[in-house]
């Protein structure tokens, strides 16, 4: 497999504000790209970030055949950016695109892609810890043919955005609310896939949240509306007595990488935790005894997110005096210290990749 690296002939880095980064609104100075025609994978392009154009019949377009993952590389040192469990993220970028009958993609593609493109754009990512350049590699069907069946051609494409925190709150606590009009997945749909319309359907009851003074949706089981599965834009955690417990996957919930990592993390600290079904009506039980320490949150993108209060069918919770727990303060800063190699990284999660080889002056 060979790389091209084509490079722009002008950076647009010193445009840039890294005081002052949104979420997802600025991008580097290059793409990976790869074409998927005839049943085989072109090797990996990187060239200027750009536009790319397609006729109005481009299949993902009407068929949502589209996959992404959400990933970020982190400053360490002058010459280190270091990605983060790269084989689970190239592994589910698979399952999504195998449940969404896409091609998969090589593991050498998505790594040695991923080196390469932080080899060209090192100098985006932002130096402020905390901050971290969000990558997202993404699949779509990009045949221009629409009959409803499987495309026959894919680009996959990564894109990278200098970013801070993912919630206009920060590392402050967020607000959530169940909601009855509406479902995120059901099992045997695609809810455990990172498909594009997972997002989309989740908009409208977000924009419902929001105007009623809620960060997010918490979504509840599809059949009985009662049993806690994730926030969409990331998995979440309650604190209960001394056990920290999360929704189990069961076919509805994105296997979450940062989710694993925070259960791997609480275990090593001789936490017991359980994965399992976890009703709403026992959430707020357990806050009225008293026993509900924390929730949290927890994604790339979202890193750990203290969650202050929770809203269900006109009865609301407050945690932790809506103060970040310091559970979820431990955890953030573990999580982060290994991210951003400060701390030792005991469960060979991080990927260093050697740069500051002066591609951009
Ligand atoms: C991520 O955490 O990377 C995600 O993909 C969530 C998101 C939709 C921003």
């Amino acid at each position: 497999m060979e790389i091209t690296v084509q490079h722009t002939d002008k950076s647009r880095i010193s445009e840039i504000n890294f005081d002052k980064l949104e979420f997802g609104r600025v991008f580097s100075d290059h793409m990976l790209e790869m074409v998927y025609r005839d049943g085989k994978w072109s090797d990996p392009v990187i060239k200027p970030y750009g536009p790319i154009s397609f006729e109005p019949s481009l299949h993902a377009l009407h068929y949502g055949q589209s996959v992404f993952e959400g990933m970020k590389a982190y400053y360490s040192d002058e010459n280190t950016i270091n990605l983060f469990r790269l084989e689970d993220h190239h592994r589910r970028l698979n399952n999504s695109a195998r449940r969404l009958s896409m091609p998969e993609i090589s593991e050498e593609a998505f790594i040695r892609g991923l080196e390469e493109l932080m080899k060209t754009d090192y100098k985006w990512v932002p130096k402020k810890y905390g901050h971290a350049l969000y990558l997202r590699p993404f699949m779509f069907a990009s045949e221009q043919y629409i009959a409803a069946k499987a495309a026959a051609e894919y680009r996959y494409y990564v894109i990278t955005s200098p970013v801070a925190a993912y919630y206009s709150e920060g590392f402050n606590p967020v607000k959530l609310t169940t909601t009855e009009n509406y479902v995120r997945a059901v099992r045997g749909g695609t809810g455990e896939a990172k498909a594009a319309g997972n997002y989309g359907g989740s908009f409208l009851p977000a924009r419902n949240a929001q105007t009623k003074g809620y960060t997010q949706v918490l979504w509840l089981d599809a059949i009985e509306q009662k049993y806690v599965e994730e926030v969409g834009t990331m998995n979440i955690f309650f604190l209960i007595g001394d056990k920290l417990i999360t929704p189990h996957l069961g076919g509805t919930v994105l296997p979450g990488i940062t989710r694993r990592s925070v259960i791997a993390i609480a275990k090593e600290w001789g936490v017991e935790v359980e994965e399992r079904r976890i009703s709403i009506d026992e959430v707020f039980d357990a806050h009225k005894s008293g026993v509900l320490k924390e929730v949290f949150g927890a994604g790339t993108a979202a890193v750990i997110s203290p969650v202050g209060l929770i809203h269900h069918k006109g009865d609301t919770i407050t945690l932790n005096q809506n103060e970040i727990g310091p559970f979820a303060k431990k955890m953030f800063d573990r999580v982060t210290g290994i991210q951003y190699g400060k701390l030792e990284d005991k469960f060979g999660w991080t990927h260093p990749v050697a740069v500051g080889s002066e591609v951009l002056q």
